[in-house]
């Protein structure tokens, strides 16, 4: 994808399995500074996902149906060689909390030796978000806890789909009014 000149492109890597509110955050915020954002899912043969990166790939597309902003793609090799391809000067990473930080930094550095003409920039989401993680989701949605307001709606029916209808919502407990 070549966007005409000036025009700004970053692309959003990961694993998105699944995507969450997080990301959706942090790509909303991507939006308001670049006028386009790729979601790029790494291909990586030596992960055990729970969705395939086709599963990964639709998700994701009908989270954001009728964005005319974003574009959903996938990426083996180097990041840096994957932004380059499709012409982005940018890479966005979230940073949720100091625990982020060693390893995004490690990222960072090493793709600015890699390419140093592609930049990476860090966004916080907001702070409801700082400690959901994908990882957790699968986990707390499988042990029967309630995942709704922390990803996409498609995610919840997907992850409904793959675990199986029947499987008990436990509801978070209802706050007492203060007397
Ligand atoms: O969602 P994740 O799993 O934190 O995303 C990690 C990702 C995909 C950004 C990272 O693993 C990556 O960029 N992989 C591509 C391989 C690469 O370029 N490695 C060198 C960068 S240090």
């Amino acid at each position: 994808m070549k966007l005409p000149r000036g025009k700004s492109l970053a692309v959003f890597p990961g694993s998105f399995d699944p995507i969450t509110n997080g990301h959706v955050d942090i790509i909303a915020r991507g939006l308001s500074v670049f006028d386009k954002v790729v979601i790029a899912i790494l291909m990586n043969p030596e992960k055990k996902p729970l969705f395939s990166v086709e599963e990964r790939v639709r998700i994701i597309r009908e989270a954001y149906r009728g964005e005319r902003r974003i574009k959903v793609d996938t990426f083996s090799g180097l990041l840096v060689d994957y932004a380059e391809r499709v012409g982005a000067s940018v890479i966005v990473r979230g940073l949720r909390a100091i625990s982020d930080f060693e390893f995004e930094f490690q990222m960072a550095l090493m793709n600015r030796r890699l390419n140093p003409r592609i930049e990476t920039v860090f966004m916080m989401p907001a702070e409801g978000y700082s400690y959901l993680s994908s990882r957790l989701v699968k986990e707390v949605f499988q042990l029967g806890g309630r995942v709704r307001e922390l990803v996409p709606p498609v995610v919840e029916r997907r992850l409904q789909d793959k675990y199986g209808p029947g499987r008990p919502v436990v509801e978070p407990p209802r706050r007492r009014p203060r007397s």
